[in-house]
């Protein structure tokens, strides 16, 4: 793309502005400057002001697998799940692109040391619990992880720094997710350099398109791989590929396999898994009507009462029909990094604009089944968003003292 061509674009939606400072950029700025423009995906910006739009259908129960029942047929889930992880076909997937602003550290998320008297980190957390499965099963599951443009570097380094905490790093592949880019409350570009246009990942629900993008879509099928367990960076406690939850999957063959954990309170803000026009669907704690929230089933216990844990087993035949297309954007205020009108850099401390993500709890609705899987909120969701309060790593660390893990 020449410049014209670029200044053109980015006319067209009334953005030119971004080439503010371009005339006193170095010839490498320029250059970057107008490969963003070209590369970049702007057309996100008009659905500034109509979001989404997504009217939500008829909401209805979605019965999960409770614990009981997990425990009374264990030995039979266990032992699907342990030939399925043997014969090659599953796959885990860290979604570990995101920011992580509300922890307000610099560096990914998963570099985070929440030890006491050690380091432990939370990436060291994610692996070990990943290779309980790779000793159980003696298979090295191909371990995929998402960074974004700007957590790639600092991860890898520090992965290969810390020899994967133990985890081969010929099965270890790294794919970046795509940017999306953000703008002012009025829907003006930010710059985040002199050169450059502010982006930010395109959120976790972007996986599958960027696996793809990536080619990796063929490495699975090539290798025979039919399941991938999606997660999030920062729940320290979660099991992966635990046996017993592949093999539940498997065995009621469904579209995918969703962790979720019985909810605190009725109004807790957590999405809870249920059905919506007959498909599988999440409906979040604010869209919950009193009377959904306090439905009852046959068993006497509240209807709407699985909450999410972002563990999720996909299917991968299933995936290539939820393209991204499909899923619906979430346009969401956040604190993005940017330069002044006098071109000094400003870190904002509370929201000054927009960012476009679509989410990975999307993609749910797109698929024709799903299995809610209990599992026990104290011994598998220690989620880590903030420093301190709910979520954080004040209540991580209590959760992992309570279930022996030394700090
Ligand atoms: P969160 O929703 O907690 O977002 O991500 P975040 O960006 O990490 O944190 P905040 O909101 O800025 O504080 C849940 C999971 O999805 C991943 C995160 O890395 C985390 O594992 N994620 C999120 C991505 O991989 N890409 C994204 O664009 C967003």
């Amino acid at each position: 793309m020449t410049y014209d061509e670029a200044r053109a674009k980015m006319s067209a939606i009334g953005q030119e502005h971004v080439f503010k400072y371009y005339d006193g950029l170095s010839e490498e700025g320029k250059t970057a400057l107008i490969r963003q423009v070209e590369e970049t995906d702007f057309s996100v910006l008009k659905r500034l002001g109509n979001p989404s739009g997504e009217k939500r259908g008829v909401f209805s129960p979605l019965g999960a697998l409770k614990t009981s029942e997990i425990e009374a047929r264990a030995k039979e889930f266990h032992d699907i799940g342990v030939k399925t992880i043997k014969e090659g076909k599953t796959a885990a997937l860290l979604l570990a692109g995101g920011m992580g602003t509300r922890l307000g550290s610099d560096e990914p998320k998963g570099m985070y040391d929440i030890g006491i008297t050690k380091p432990l980190y939370i990436f060291e957390r994610i692996i070990g619990n990943l290779l309980d499965v790779v000793k159980e099963t003696g298979t090295w599951i191909r371990l995929f992880i998402m960074t974004s443009e700007k957590n790639h570097d600092a991860t890898v380094r520090f992965l290969k720094e810390k020899d994967f905490f133990g985890y081969r790093e010929d099965r270890v592949l790294f794919f970046k997710q795509d940017m999306a880019p953000a703008c002012d409350f009025e829907g003006r570009l930010f710059l985040e350099a002199k050169d450059r246009i502010s982006t930010s990942p395109n959120g976790n629900g972007g996986w599958y398109s960027s696996m793809c993008r990536a080619g990796l879509d063929r490495l699975l099928s090539d290798e025979g791989v039919e399941w991938i367990n999606v997660f999030a960076v920062d729940n320290v406690l979660q099991r992966i590929l635990d046996p017993c939850f592949v093999g539940a999957t498997v065995l009621e063959n469904v579209s995918v396999g969703a962790k979720v954990v019985k909810k605190a309170t009725p109004d807790e803000k957590v999405g809870v898994l249920c059905l919506e026009d007959g498909r599988p669907s999440i409906v979040e704690y604010y869209e919950l009507s009193d009377e959904m929230m306090n439905e009852k089933d046959e068993s006497g216990e509240r209807a709407y009462n699985y909450g999410v844990i972002l563990n999720y087993l996909f299917r991968l035949s299933e995936l290539p029909s939820v393209a991204d297309d499909r899923l619906p954007l979430h346009i969401v205020k956040k604190q993005i990094p940017c330069i002044d009108e006098n071109g000094r850099e400003v870190k904002p401390e509370a929201p000054n604009g927009y960012k476009f993500e679509q989410l990975v709890v999307d993609m749910i609705h797109q698929l024709s089944s799903c299995l809610p899987y209990e599992v026990v909120r104290e011994k598998e969701f220690a989620p880590i968003k903030n420093l301190t309060g709910i979520d954080s790593v004040e209540s991580a660390r209590e959760l992992l003292k309570k279930n022996n893990i030394e700090l």
